[in-house]
Order: C-alpha cells, then structure tokens, then sequence
C-alpha cells in the first residue's frame, strides 16, 4: 500500500479484587500487590467534579484506556463543613465512589491529605478551622494537629468499616498523607520538619496495611515513600534505594483561571514523559487529571480559578473520550504493559546510542530484552542502530521495543482515531445542537445596593474579608459617607488583597476593578464628583475562590484595605479608621432566589422591558431538557460575572468578560522540547471559559428552572443551551504504520501483520453512517478530508462492515476494528 492509506470518517449517533484480601508492599522496583511487582497506570478523578451517575462511565472509560488505579483526593471542607458533623452524600459521597472503582475491577490511590492544594476552595481545609484560637495550619501546633489527625483517622476508619483496604479484599492499595509540602516546607522552619515527621507517624500509626507516600517531600521519613510531580519525572531518585520510583501527578494539561488563556498539552509530549519514566526505572504514574470535571458551586480555588476544570485530560470535563489524547495513551499503556516483566525483573543496562540518542535495556533471566529508544533532543530526528538494525527515532520521541526488536509503539506517531471538533468549545465533540434558552419570559430581581439588613455592623477600621464572612458568601459590604462641604471634584484610591470589587457612589456604579490569578490584589483609582452633603460611598468586595496553595495560604487575606481620597489640591483624606458599615453577602442570597420553592414567588417581577447591563440584578427562566442523552451546556458569553443554578444547582461561578490577554496563544503548538503551562495556549483575547457543564441528571423532562445572579451587567436574552447531538470519529491508517494494532486486539489472530485502526465512539451512541472512506493518498484532516490523486473506493466495503458491527454491538460500546 506504500503511502496510500484508509481514511475513514464515520458519524455516529445515539443510541479486582472481589473481596479477597491482598498485601500491599513495595521494594527497589515496584509495589508488590499480592507479592507479585506491578507496573500501574493511575489517573485522578476527583469525585465532587463530577455526579455520582457520571462515576461509572468515567470509571471504565479510565480502564479501557489501560488504567489500573484511580487516584483522588479527599475534600475535608465539604465532609466536615461544621465540627464534628460529617456529610458524606451526592457527589461526595466517597464511599460509594471507591465502590464504584472497585467494582470496575480497578485499585484506589487515596490521598487523604487532609491537606489538597487541587484549586479546590481554601486547598480543602475546612474555613472553621481557621477560627480556632492558637491555631497554625501545618506544622507543629497542638489544635491543628488534634484536628488533623481526627479527620485523617475518621476517613481511614470509615474506608476499614466499608473493607475498602486491600488487606481487607477492597481497593485501596496505597494512601497520601499531606501533599507537597516539601515545596513549602522551608517557611515553616523546624517546626516544618518535625510537622513532616509527626505526620508520617500519625499516619502509620493507623495502620491501614497499605504504603503510604508523601509527594514531593524529599524528606520523608521511611517507610513513607516520597514521590515526584512535575511535567517530567525520569530524573527522579527515590530518597532510599530501597523505594520505588513513583510519579503522583503528571500534569495532562493545566488547570484554567478566569482572565487566562486555555492551557493544553500535546498528546506527544505527554506520552514521551511518561515513557521516559519507564524508560528510567519508573514503576507507578498518575496521570493528573486523567478526568478533570466541574467546579461547581463554590467549590473552585483561588483566586479566580474557574469552572471548568476540563485540564485538557484525557477524558473531558463532560466526560467524554477526547481524541486523540486518550486513545494514543491507551497504545502506549498497552506497549508498556508487554515490558512489565522485563522492567520489573531484569537488570537494566543503559547505553548511548548518539547525542540526545539512548537505549535502556531490561534483561530477564535467559537473555531475553525489552527496550525503549529515546531521542531526547528537541528538534533533530535520527536513525539509530541498536542491536545490529536500523530504528528511526523522531526528534522528542521514545519507542517501545517488548522484545527488543520490534517497535511496538513511538511517542511522536499517534495513530490512534480523531474526533471532531474541541470540547471546549462545545460539549463533547461533534455535532452540537444550540438551542435558545427561554421558553417562558425572564422575570428579575434588583438587588439593594449596600447595606440591606439590619444584621450589618459597624467599625471605625477596614477588615479583612475573609474573616469577616467566614466564606458563607462571595460578597462583602463596605459602606461608608463622604462628607463635602461644596459640591466639588475629587480623586479617590481604593486598594484591595482582591479579588475584585464594584464601587457605587451615590447608589451609582462608579468603577469595577480585579485582579488575577497569580495576584489578586488591584487599585481602584477614579475621579469622582461629589455633591455637598453627604455622599455614599458602598464597595462591594467578591472573593473568587479562597486561596488553596502557598506558604501559609491559609492566612492569606483578601477585601479593601485602603481607602484614600484626594482633591484636586492634592490635600488627602484617609478613610482608613472612617466609621465603615459591614453587610456580608448580598440581599439576593439572603433571600435564596436561586432556590426551587421562590420560582413563583412574588419577589420575581416581570414586565415589557428587561432590564440588561444591569449590575446586582437576579434574572430567572425555564429551558426545556434538551432531547437525547447527549451532555448539555449553558453558554454564559452574553453575561459579564456571577453565578448560575439550574433546578436549585449551582452551575458555578462565570466571568464571560474578563478576556484573556491577546498574545501567547498557539492553536499548533510544537510538542518537541520541554513543556510548561504556559507553552501551548489556546482562546487569547477570549473569556477563559463560556460553556457551563449542566450534568444530564440536574436536568428533567420539561421545562428546567435556571436562576443567574449577574453581578456587572450582561443581557441573559442570549444564553442558549448547548447539547451533542451526535459524535464524528475519523481515523487514518497505512502500511507505513509500524504498530502491529494485533497486539492490543483483543483475542486477535497473533499471525496478521496488518496495520489496523480502532474506531471508538462513545457509550450510548451508535454508528450510523460512514461519510468518508478512501483506499489511497486522501487528503486534508478530519472532518475536511478530500480524495487524492490515488483512490480507491472504499465507501460501500466500510459501510457495510460498520453498520452490520452496529447491529450486534448496539448494547454496549460501539468500535470496530478496520484493516
Ligand atoms: C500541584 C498540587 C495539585 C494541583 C496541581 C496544579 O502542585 O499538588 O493539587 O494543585 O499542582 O493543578
């Protein structure tokens, strides 16, 4: 066949453990689960980011792409939200979630941390805590520690109720105590060390059975296991040649903030760090995130970190397969599976093959080998003799070699099928069907502007914000009088931590200001006119996510913390120890408009003219569920910042006008060099994000309540709801095609050489039609693929392979095998 190759299009529409009790060790080379060493593909889910119904799904997706652990955190803040009461329901419901990994035959990673860091709000730690008198968050302190150890001892006695420890026939096969804090350690002195140290003990001391491991904590003491995070791990050391090499979170993306571009990265590089790992010793990876999923509600860190939490993973956030990230991970998991017993048996041997050009050899007894081959440079592609043949080795690429001979799989060559379109720009891929949003009128309500309750307080000083509201809302009141004797022109100056502020003067919006994500602090500097008299001067401050990582992150504060004004003499006012009036959230919320029992309430008006650019306005209407079964979205562009619920859920928080600066994005980023989150981007000069996950199962048969509380103005007339009608894969082989695509088909006819693609769509849809097919040189990429110069029809041959495959496999998910 040559260069000619198969190019298919096809539209499709819808349609472990079991009990018994294991060991869990570990030694120089591997976690030995049962006394067997284990080479294990990890991915974290994180369960509060996605609904308990989405679970499953996401769970077998994980596994048919060569997963063997699902890793996730544990979120104290939402378990423990007041002392001593617990809640494990809904979405965080983690029993039911390490079941459900179970039962899809799969092993758990739990970090329990109870620290997260995860861009989840306040890095997982419960506000309350915060308020215990004498407290200092990690390190050594009598009430954090008390606090620490009961909830790490609570989850680790819940999980041995449930028998969900491997000892005990469950899943979990390996836990997390604190979470990089080695990065941070530094700040905390002695006291730092000796915290590292009681942790440890504190956890062993519970006596789960199973390893656990502090990340990127080059101290930690033995037997805990230190592991690596980073984009790159294959340098990483153990700190005793008695532990394996174990890599914790292996970025698949990045995490996205409102005002920021959208990060990704490509499937190549990806997949080259993660063969470099193995190529070096490497035993146990996790992919984060292998699912990244929602922040919904008020759960996203900060500052400013927004909604989705989509991490370019190789699922997307609505938890569909994305292609082809997934599927080429999948090849690779698979080609390293066939070196397992090579890599974690044999004796290494490594050997230069040229500049930026290795091989590293795993021999078992009997001189039998497998390989990678490694061309780390970043721009030169090679040929490579190794074992007396020729190998060529693109630049930034490893290729697997089971039986040192043949290359089974190359980082830098995906095969592995395409889907159309980009998740982030559309639910799912492929397909989507926008729907207007109302079907019945928008009824609003305006909020008061300042204090609007007779629970406000006064002091004579600027406060902090977030002690001030304890989290239980985004929004602080700051309201005070100026007072002129003339009518008169002035400059006034507010300063703030952040995140951001609007400032009514005289009831009238005068300024918004913010800042972002790596610095949420901001000025606000304004003229002003002022009336003689009195003048009210009401800010209202917006935290947008409480901070979740740093040195001592926890009291890092937000709020106005200066006001000065200045007139046109330049003769200054401090309004600093003013006597300042304090409302915490705003007069909606009090009031609960985004509840289900007020959507008939006479506090909703209505009329012929609705109000749009409105700021502190609450807007409701009903949409009808979406036909299908196809995930739904909310597109929020027309909006400017607030929050959303549909059917008394929040959707979480929007920002459809802080744009992203205009440069530094690139849609063709060149995979080949070292990666970081700023090296490929997407979506400059746009809102970081304008699609809003609605989970399927928050949506009912007719018509669906969506209340939005639009904080700077925004026109909801044009919010449309987005949902997937269909999916289009396409995928392209050709004898050109090294993998023999036999080795990973299941009960394949080991003798067929040919090159093969898989074509996968996902759960709950079928293949309808082929749309493309050509046997020759076509051209162009998916969804734009014409016929070349040679060409053979192969429509009506594919056409009826893939509908006959449809009819039998209509059950369960559809793919087929094409050669
Ligand atoms: C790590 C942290 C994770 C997450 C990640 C960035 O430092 O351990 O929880 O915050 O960075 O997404």
């Amino acid at each position: 066949m040559g260069k000619f190759g198969l190019i298919l299009l096809v539209i499709v529409v819808y349609g472990v453990l079991g009990g018994v009790s294991v060991t869990v060790t570990y030694d120089s080379k591997a976690l030995v689960i049962d006394g067997r060493r284990r080479i294990l593909q990890s991915g974290s889910v994180h369960y509060p980011r996605a609904t308990p119904e989405m679970w499953p799904d996401i769970i077998e997706k994980a596994k048919e792409g060569g997963l063997d652990v699902i890793e996730t955190y544990v979120f104290w803040n939402y378990h423990e939200p007041v002392k001593g009461q617990y809640y494990f329901e809904g979405r965080f419901d983690l029993v039911r979630f390490v079941k459900t990994v179970q039962d899809a035959g799969l092993f758990v990673h739990l970090r329990i941390g109870p620290y997260a860091c995860a861009e989840w709000n306040y890095g997982g730690f419960p506000l309350w805590l915060h308020f215990i008198p004498g407290i200092q968050f990690r390190t050594i302190n009598g009430p954090f520690q008390a606090e620490m150890e009961l909830f790490v001892a609570k989850i680790v006695d819940l999980m041995k109720e449930e028998n969900l420890f491997a000892s005990q026939g469950g899943p979990i096969i390996l836990a997390q105590v604190e979470n990089e804090y080695g990065n941070v350690e530094w700040a905390y002195g002695v006291g730092g060390e000796l915290y590292v140290k009681w942790a440890a003990e504190t956890a062993l001391s519970l006596n789960t059975s199973v390893p656990w491991v502090m990340c990127s904590q080059s101290d930690a003491p033995d037997p805990i296991i230190n592991t690596c995070n980073g984009f790159y791990c294959d340098t990483f050391i153990p700190n005793s040649p008695l532990k394996p090499k174990i890599w914790t979170e292996d970025y698949t993306g990045w995490f996205l903030s409102f005002g920021y571009p959208v990060p990704y990265r490509p499937v190549e590089d990806l997949a080259f760090a993660v063969a470099r790992f193995f190529e070096k010793g490497g035993t146990f990876h996790n992919y984060y995130m292998y699912f990244g999923g929602t922040n919904f509600g008020r759960t996203a860190g900060g500052p400013l970190v927004a909604t989705s939490y989509d991490y370019d993973a190789p699922i997307n956030e609505y938890g569909f397969i994305r292609q082809p990230k997934w599927g080429h991970l999948r090849d690779l998991h698979m080609a390293i599976k066939h070196c397992e017993e090579y890599l974690v048996s044999g004796d290494h041997v490594h050997q230069s093959l040229g500049i930026n050009l290795e091989a590293d050899v795993y021999y078992k007894t009997g001189g039998d080998c497998a390989a990678f081959l490694a061309n780390y440079g970043s721009s030169v592609d090679a040929n490579v003799t190794f074992k007396g043949k020729l190998y060529f080795l693109p630049a930034w690429s490893v290729s697997v070699l089971p039986d040192c001979k043949k290359v089974i799989f190359n980082t830098a060559k995906v095969v592995a099928q395409k889907s159309i379109g980009d998740a982030k720009s559309a639910p799912g891929t492929g397909g989507v069907n926008e729907l207007s949003l109302s079907t019945s009128p928008w009824s609003w309500y305006i909020e008061k502007v300042g204090v609007w309750s007779n629970e406000s307080f006064t002091e004579t000083s600027l406060l902090e914000q977030i002690s001030t509201t304890k989290d239980t809302s985004d929004f602080l009141w700051y309201s005070t009088s100026i007072e002129a004797d003339e009518k008169k022109d002035a400059f006034l100056l507010i300063q703030s931590l952040g995140h951001a502020a609007l400032v009514f003067l005289n009831q009238k919006v005068l300024a918004l200001g913010y800042g972002y994500h790596d610095d949420a602090s901001f000025n606000i500097s304004e003229k002003i006119s002022l009336e003689q008299g009195n003048n009210t001067l009401d800010i209202i401050s917006m935290l947008i996510g409480v901070q979740n990582y740093g040195p001592w992150f926890d009291v890092m504060g937000a709020g106005i913390y200066s006001v000065i004004l200045a007139d046109l003499k330049n003769t200054k006012k401090d309004y600093l120890s003013n006597k300042w009036t304090y409302q915490v959230g705003t007069e909606g919320e009090s009031l609960g408009l985004d509840r289900t029992d007020l959507a008939n309430s006479s506090l909703w008006t209505q009329g012929a003219y609705l109000p749009i650019n409105q700021s502190l306005i609450w807007y409701k209407s009903t949409f009808m569920d979406p036909k299908g079964k196809g995930p739904i979205s909310l597109n929020l562009a027309s909006m400017g910042k607030g929050q959303a619920w549909v059917n008394g859920q929040s959707i979480g928080r929007y920002w459809s006008t802080y744009l992203s600066p205009s440069t530094g994005c690139t849609d063709h980023c060149d995979y080949r060099g070292t990666y970081d989150a700023q090296k490929c981007q997407k979506k400059c000069g746009q809102p970081a994000q304008v699609l809003y996950h609605v989970p399927r199962t928050w949506v009912h048969a007719g018509e669906n309540l969506l209340v939005l509380h639009e904080e700077i103005g925004g026109d909801p007339s044009k919010i449309s709801v987005l949902t997937q009608t269909g999916q289009a894969v396409c995928g392209h082989v050709s004898e050109d095609d090294s993998i023999p695509v036999d080795l990973w088909k299941p009960n394949s006819d080991s003798t067929s050489q040919n090159p093969q693609i898989r074509l996968t769509c996902d759960q709950g849809w079928k293949i309808t039609s082929v749309r493309f097919a050509s046997f020759g040189n076509p051209k162009g990429d998916c969804g734009a693929f014409t016929y070349g110069s040679c060409h053979t029809d192969a429509l009506s041959v594919v056409q009826q392979v893939l509908l006959f495959v449809c009819i039998i496999q209509q059950h369960r998910q559809t793919s087929i095998w094409l050669s």
